[in-house]
C-alpha cells in the first residue's frame, strides 16, 4: 500500500549528503537499487538521480512496525526515509560518493511498490536494446543514462547563455510548414481544414531563419526539432535536435569565430577539456585527397597517397584501365600490419566489395623485406620498389590499393581506413578532433534524378572566383559552405547564403528548377529579398551527435531520451500507429494498404 510523504520534505538528493552533514537529520527519497537483510540489521541502497546513499534499518531506531517494513523492501521500490546522518560503521566504499557515511532510519515511508524490472536497473546493462527501449522509463533509471541527460541538458543551458551572451536572440519557428522537398523526404501531416493539403514538419528552420535576417534580427538562435524521414542509422533520427543559428553582415569567419569559442566553452565546462584555438581548417578537396572523407577522423594518419603516376606505365591491367578510364589508383600504407594473416586481408578485401571496390589489391612487406602481394607479378621490380618508396612503406608494412573511379576510390580507402583504425584499437574517446572542412563542391551530381543537386542546400552561396561557372560547369563551382567535424563525425554544418536574387534564380536554374518552379517553392524567401536583405550565413550542429561524442557513446540513442529503432517507430509507444477511421474521414484520407 502506498503511503503519503504528507509532513516530509526531501532535505537532500542521495549524495548531496556528506561527511559535512554528520549528526544531521534528513530527509531523503528515492528507489530501492538493493536491499539486505542481515537479521537485526537491515542495509538499504536508494538511488536517485544523483547517485547512492546507504540506509541502515535497525529495530532500535525506528520501532517494531518500521523495523517490518524496512523488511518488506524490494528493488524499485520508492520509499522516503528520515534519518541521521553517521560516518560508515562498516568498511568505507570508495566506489560511492557517500561511500563513507550512512543515514541511521528512524522513519519509514513506502510511497510506491514496484514490480520485479524485466531487467537490472544499473550500469552498463547487458540487455538487448529492444528490451531496454520497450521499457524505457526504466532504463532512463540507469545512472550511464541519466549521466547522458544530464550532460545533454547542461550543454543545452550552457549554449543558451553563450549566444545570449554574445548578442543572439532565441526565437521559435513553426513546426506546421510547407513542404519545400529538396534534400531528405517530408514528414506530412493532413490539413483538416484544406482537405487534401499538407503541411510539412521542418527538416530544419533554414527558410524561417533566413526570413528572421530579413526582418532584421540580426542573430538568432534555436534549439530545434528537426525532421527528416531518411534511413536511420547509429548517428541519425527521424527526430533530431539542432543548436540551429543565423547571423546578419557577416562572413565565413565571423561564424567559425563565434562557433570556435561557443566549442571551447562547451568542452572545457562540461568536460575539463581544452579546445586550442583555432581548430584547423582543411579544404573539402584536401580531405577527400587525404582521408577519402568529407569528414575524417584525424586521430590517426594513415592517409591516402595518390599513386597513379607511379603505376600508370605498370603491367597490371586492374591499375592501368581504371586510369585510362579517367579514375586512380590510390592507397594506404597500414603501418606495422606486414604480417596480417591472409584470412583478415580477405576480410577487408570482403570490405572494401561493400563500397563498391570490384577487389583491394595487397603488397605485405615481410619484416625481412620480402614481399607477398596479390598484384606485383605484373610489375618490373623497379615499378615495385618506386611504388614502395611512393607508399613510404617499410619492412613490416601492408600496403592497400584501390583502383577504380575518384569516388568509389575514395569511399573504399575512406571507409577501410575507419575500419583498420576501429580493429586495431587506434581510436582514444578521449582524444577529441576537431576540424573545419570548407570549400565544398556547391552541387553533386545525382544519378538517380539525372541533375545535380545541392550538396548542402539551394541557398548555399558559390565562392565569389566560381561564379561565372555557375550555369555553364556547376560541377567545378565550389561553395562558401562549412562543416564542423570532431573525430569523424560531421557535428554540424552551414554556409554562408545567397543574398542576391539575380544569383538565387541562377542556382535554381543550375538545378533545373524553372523559374515557375523555384516561385512556386520558395516564392516567399525571393520575394523577401527584393525587400532588402542583409548579407548572412549561419551554422546548425546536430545537438544529439555533439551531445553523443562528449558522452563518449557510439549511437545517438543513447543521449534521446526517448528514441526511434531503425524502422523508425517507437518501441514503448507503438508509434506510428493505424488510427481510426473517424480521424481519417474527418481528414477526407483514404488509406490504401
Ligand atoms: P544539415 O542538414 O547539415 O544542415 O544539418 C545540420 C546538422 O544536423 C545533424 N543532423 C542529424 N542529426 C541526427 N539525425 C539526423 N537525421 C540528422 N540530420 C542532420 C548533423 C548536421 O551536421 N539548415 C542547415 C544548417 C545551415 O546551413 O545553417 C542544415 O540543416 O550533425
Ligand atoms: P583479378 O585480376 O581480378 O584476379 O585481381 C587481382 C588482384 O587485384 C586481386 O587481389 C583483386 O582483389 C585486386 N583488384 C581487382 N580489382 C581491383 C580494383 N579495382 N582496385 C584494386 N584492386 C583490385
Amino acid at each position: 500500500m502506498a503511503e503519503s510523504m504528507k509532513g516530509l520534505h526531501r532535505t537532500h538528493r542521495c549524495t548531496e549528503v556528506s561527511a559535512a552533514n554528520i549528526g544531521e537529520e534528513v530527509t531523503v527519497m528515492g528507489w530501492v537499487q538493493k536491499s539486505r537483510n542481515k537479521g537485526g540489521i537491515i542495509f538499504v541502497d536508494l538511488r536517485d538521480r544523483s547517485g547512492i546513499l546507504q540506509i541502515i534499518f535497525e529495530e532500535g531506531d525506528i520501532g517494531a512496525e518500521g523495523f517490518e517494513k524496512a523488511s518488506r523492501l524490494r528493488s524499485e521500490f520508492v520509499a522516503a526515509v528520515v534519518g541521521r546522518v553517521e560516518a560508515r560503521s562498516g568498511a568505507v566504499n570508495d566506489n560511492l560518493a557517500t561511500g563513507d557515511i550512512e543515514i541511521r532510519a528512524k522513519e519509514l515511508r513506502i510511497l510506491s511498490e514496484a514490480l520485479t524490472p524485466p531487467f537490472p536497473v544499473e550500469e552498463d546493462s547487458k540487455t538487448k536494446e529492444e528490451l531496454r527501449l520497450k521499457y524505457r522509463y526504466l532504463d532512463l533509471r540507469r545512472p550511464d543514462l541519466q549521466r547522458n541527460l544530464m550532460l545533454r541538458s547542461r550543454v543545452a543551458t550552457l549554449t543558451r547563455q553563450f549566444l545570449s551572451d554574445e548578442g543572439f536572440l532565441e526565437i521559435e519557428t513553426p513546426m506546421l510548414c510547407k513542404s519545400t522537398p529538396e534534400g531528405a523526404r517530408d514528414y506530412l501531416v493532413p490539413s483538416r481544414v484544406h482537405p487534401g493539403n499538407f503541411y510539412a514538419l521542418p527538416q530544419s528552420p533554414q527558410l524561417f531563419k533566413q526570413l528572421l535576417m530579413c526582418s532584421g534580427y540580426d542573430r538568432y538562435f534555436q534549439l530545434a526539432r528537426c525532421f527528416r524521414d531518411e534511413d536511420l542509422r547509429a548517428d541519425r533520427q527521424p527526430e533530431f535536435t539542432q543548436i540551429d543559428m543565423e547571423l546578419s553582415f557577416v562572413d565565413v569567419d565571423d561564424v567559425i569565430d563565434v562557433n570556435e569559442r561557443l566549442l571551447q566553452k562547451l568542452f572545457w565546462e562540461v568536460l575539463g577539456v581544452k579546445v586550442t584555438l583555432p581548430i584547423p581548417r582543411m579544404t573539402w578537396q584536401e580531405a577527400m585527397d587525404r582521408y577519402g572523407s568529407d569528414k575524417p577522423d584525424t586521430r590517426f594518419g594513415m592517409e591516402l597517397k595518390d599513386v597513379s603516376g607511379v603505376v600508370k606505365d605498370c603491367g597490371f591491367s586492374v591499375f592501368t584501365s581504371a586510369i585510362a578510364a579517367g579514375g586512380t589508383v590510390r592507397g594506404i600504407n597500414v603501418g606495422g600490419q606486414g604480417e596480417m594473416p591472409r584470412k583478415k586481408i580477405d576480410a577487408l578485401v570482403d570490405f572494401a566489395k561493400d563500397f563498391g571496390a570490384k577487389g583491394l589489391a595487397y603488397l605485405a612487406i615481410a619484416q625481412d623485406g620480402t614481399v607477398k602481394s596479390s598484384f606485383t607479378k605484373f610489375l618490373t621490380e623497379e615499378q615495385v620498389q618506386a611504388l614502395i618508396a611512393a607508399m613510404d612503406g617499410k619492412s613490416g608494412d601492408l600496403l592497400l590499393f584501390a583502383a577504380d573511379k575518384n569516388k568509389v576510390v575514395y569511399d573504399v580507402l575512406g571507409n577501410l581506413r575507419l575500419e583498420i583504425a576501429k580493429n586495431l584499437d587506434l581510436l582514444d574517446k578521449n582524444e577529441y578532433n576537431f576540424l573545419w572542412v570548407t570549400e565544398f563542391p556547391l552541387f553533386e551530381y545525382s544519378e538517380e534524378e539525372n541533375r545535380f543537386v545541392a550538396m548542402h542546400h539551394p541557398f548555399t552561396m558559390p565562392m565569389e572566383e566560381d561564379l561565372p561557372m555557375l550555369v555553364a560547369e556547376p560541377g567545378k563551382v565550389r561553395a562558401k559552405a562549412y562543416d564542423i567535424v570532431l573525430n569523424g563525425t560531421e557535428i554540424g554544418g552551414g554556409s554562408v547564403r545567397i543574398f542576391q536574387s539575380d544569383v538565387q534564380e541562377q542556382m535554381f536554374e543550375a538545378l533545373g528548377f524553372t523559374r515557375e518552379d523555384a516561385y512556386e517553392r520558395f516564392g516567399f524567401l525571393l520575394n523577401a529579398f527584393k525587400y532588402g536583405v542583409p548579407p548572412h550565413a549561419g551554422l546548425a550542429y546536430g545537438l544529439d551527435r555533439l551531445v553523443m561524442l562528449m558522452a563518449k557513446e557510439d549511437s545517438i540513442r543513447d543521449v534521446i531520451a526517448f528514441p526511434k529503432v531503425k524502422d523508425a517507430s517507437c518501441l514503448m509507444t507503438d508509434a506510428p500507429n493505424v488510427v481510426d477511421e473517424k480521424q481519417l474521414k474527418e481528414l477526407e484520407i483514404a488509406v490504401t494498404v
